[in-house]
């Protein structure tokens, strides 16, 4: 018998289709193939805010970290399809042992999650056996086992306000949003040194000159940005919260400092306001994330259509690991967040 688990292994490390030389028929209306696979396989599909736009005009629901995982658990569908990246499809499986959940390119990781290796990470909690471990959704499924509370850009902050006051704090992975988030809450934290390849390379000079050029513009910045960008800014906040202020706000010109996935729902949004992408320390204009960036429409189909790759997690994993997310989850609806 072959052991699943194995030949995913296996599998991941491969370019999937191009190793089973599966190649798309470029005359395929794949929007209308996608469709017919969602009906048929009775499937969702998830998107982060930060996918291309050709993918996040096909799913079901898109969101950021919180309202994905929100989404996932209230699903009936029978495959999750997770146009993300790994740790949000293993945080959807957590929430769905018993379900089928695909992500279209396996090897679509994440900087910050690879940032903190659980193995390493495990020696540093035991120097702190009286701290609570508050960990960012953006780690690992083996990091979580070793988490008490999880928590995502939105509600950071009234996950750390819910552990009693007094109480040690470790904060991983993101060294950023635990800077971020020691200002705000005031509260002492021993912060793990990790951050994310995106966030952590905006151009303080360049965002600055176009302030000056846009006068009247918004300045706005995700909590992984480093303290010295998050200073500029009028409004701070996940990217669901930051699409919120760009409807609410009376501003017509917003620069918007994250991964440009999220400016086509802000443009959908408001069509007769201005985005402009924060500017990287690099020769690129915007900022985008190799890993998220790996979906593409061809994988997405091909995911949906062969129900590979698959997120296969150990029993041990699932069940340890989902106890920091269940936490995070009745923290988040006690305290109104809503997806
Ligand atoms: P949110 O969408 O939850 O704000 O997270 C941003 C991010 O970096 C996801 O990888
Ligand atoms: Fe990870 Fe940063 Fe990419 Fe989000 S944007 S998936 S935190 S590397």
């Amino acid at each position: 018998m072959v052991d699943e688990q194995i030949v995913n292994k296996a599998i991941s490390s491969l370019d999937l289709y191009g190793f089973l030389n599966i190649d798309v028929d470029p005359t395929l209306d794949l929007v209308e193939e996608i469709q017919k696979l969602k009906k048929e396989k009775n499937a969702i599909i998830l998107a982060h805010y930060y996918q291309e736009s050709e993918i996040q005009d096909v799913a079901d629901y898109i969101g950021d970290s919180l309202g994905l995982a929100q989404k996932a658990v209230s699903t009936d569908a029978e495959m999750i399809v997770f146009a993300g990246v790994h740790f949000m499809a293993e945080t959807a499986k957590m929430l769905n042992p018993g379900k089928k959940v695909v992500l279209p390119d396996l090897k679509a990781g994440c900087s910050l999650a690879d940032s903190c290796p659980p193995h390493i990470f495990r020696k540093f909690k035991e120097k702190y056996p009286d701290h609570v471990v508050v960990s960012y959704i953006n780690c690992t499924a083996e990091l979580k086992t070793l988490t008490d509370i999880c928590c995502t850009s939105s509600n950071a902050e009234s996950i750390i306000n819910s552990v009693p006051e007094g109480k040690g704090i470790i904060f991983a992975p993101d060294k950023n949003l635990g800077a971020f988030l020691q200002k705000k809450t005031g509260r002492d934290m021993i912060l793990w040194n990790g951050a994310c390849m995106v966030h952590e390379i905006f151009s303080h000079e360049k965002i600055t000159k176009l302030m000056i050029r846009h006068p009247n513009a918004k300045f706005i910045a995700h909590p992984e940005c480093e303290a010295h960008i998050l200073e500029k800014a009028h409004f701070i906040g996940s990217t669901t919260q930051l699409l919120k202020y760009t409807q609410n706000d009376s501003a017509d010109t917003f620069i918007v400092a994250t991964e440009s996935g999220i400016l086509h729902q802000m443009e959908l949004a408001s069509p007769n306001k201005t985005f402009i992408p924060a500017p990287p320390n690099n020769q690129c204009a915007c900022n985008d994330c190799p890993h998220m960036k790996r979906n593409t429409m061809e994988k997405l189909y091909l995911s949906m259509k062969y129900e590979l790759p698959e997120i296969i997690l150990d029993d041990y994993v699932i069940t340890e690991g989902r106890k920091c997310i269940d936490r995070m989850l009745e923290i988040s609806a006690k305290a109104g967040f809503k997806m």
